[in-house]
């Protein structure tokens, strides 16, 4: 399998994973799914990794949606396979990670691209990027989640304008809408993200383990969160980082979770 359509960088505890396939405004192909997936289940095994930010190569597009090109002769057995295997290895993956994983989105979000920043725990935009679920314009559904994660990020009446329209909306509309957490300039874009990654590395990994579990459990059928999150919170109490954390609470310093 060649490593070419995504580049890995080490900075620190941060990964910064880049999808590179520009001239096809990175579009998700199989190969893709599965070097990302590879990348990101190193990162979560490494103890050393705290966060991973996940963004597009070139100045246009984030990720322009799933390979068109590569599923348009599929059948209906064939299409439901590959977004099973989707979901499964690399949008679910994502989401139930231990360690947060920030989107910067730097150009167009489409379809795939936007269910890949949907799966991320935090995201941020430049003010240059387009966000959107285009996939009815081609006679499909969003298949990577993008139904259940949109609907969740902005509610029903917006989530099902976006599909049925199948139109794009800018950075500031996706502000408005709670769909990034903020936006900036295309060249402070990894800065901020860098920033945020920043703040969270301050705090105890084991914890932020915790809170995407308990967070998660709120969408997930058959889970109730209150339970998730006492189960949890108990489960801290057991750790070294707990016992760090408020003892470098009365002790008055900072507390260091992080060699
Ligand atoms: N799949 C495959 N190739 C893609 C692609 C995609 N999703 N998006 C862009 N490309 C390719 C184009 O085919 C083109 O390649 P060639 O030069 O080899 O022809 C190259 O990237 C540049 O794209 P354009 O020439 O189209 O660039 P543009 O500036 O004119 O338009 C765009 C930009 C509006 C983003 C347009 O490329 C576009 O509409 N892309 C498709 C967006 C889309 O429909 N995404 C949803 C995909 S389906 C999906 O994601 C399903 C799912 O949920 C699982």
């Amino acid at each position: 399998m060649s490593e070419s359509n995504i580049i890995i960088q080490e900075n620190g505890h941060v990964l910064t994973v880049t999808i590179n396939r520009p001239n096809q405004l990175n579009a998700l192909n199989r190969e893709t799914i599965l070097e990302l997936h590879e990348a990101l289940k190193s990162a979560n095994q490494d103890e050393n990794i705290g966060v991973v930010i996940l963004t597009g190569s070139g100045e246009k597009a984030f990720v322009a949606g799933a390979d068109i090109k590569e599923f348009a002769n599929f059948k209906p057995s064939e299409g439901q396979e590959l977004s099973a295997w989707g979901h499964e290895i690399l949008f679910n993956y994502i989401e139930a990670m231990d360690k947060p994983v920030i989107a910067a989105i730097n150009g167009f979000a489409l379809g795939g691209g936007l269910e890949l920043a949907m799966a991320s725990h935090i995201r941020v935009a430049s003010d240059n990027a387009r966000m959107g679920l285009p996939e009815v314009s081609l006679g499909v559904i969003p298949g990577y989640g993008g139904t259940q994660r949109l609907t969740q990020l902005v509610g029903k009446g917006k989530a099902f304008e976006m599909i049925a329209t199948a139109g794009m909306i800018n950075a500031d509309e996706a502000l408005q809408w709670g769909l990034v957490n903020h936006v900036t300039t295309p060249e402070e874009l990894i800065a901020l993200a860098e920033k945020i990654a920043a703040k969270i590395l301050k705090n105890s990994p084991n914890a932020i383990g915790a809170a995407i579990r308990a967070v998660n459990a709120n969408f997930k059928d058959g889970l109730n969160g209150y339970d998730k999150e006492i189960e949890e919170f108990g489960r801290c109490f057991g750790t070294p980082e707990f016992v760090e954390g408020t003892t470098a609470f009365m002790e008055k310093r900072k507390a260091e979770f992080r060699k």
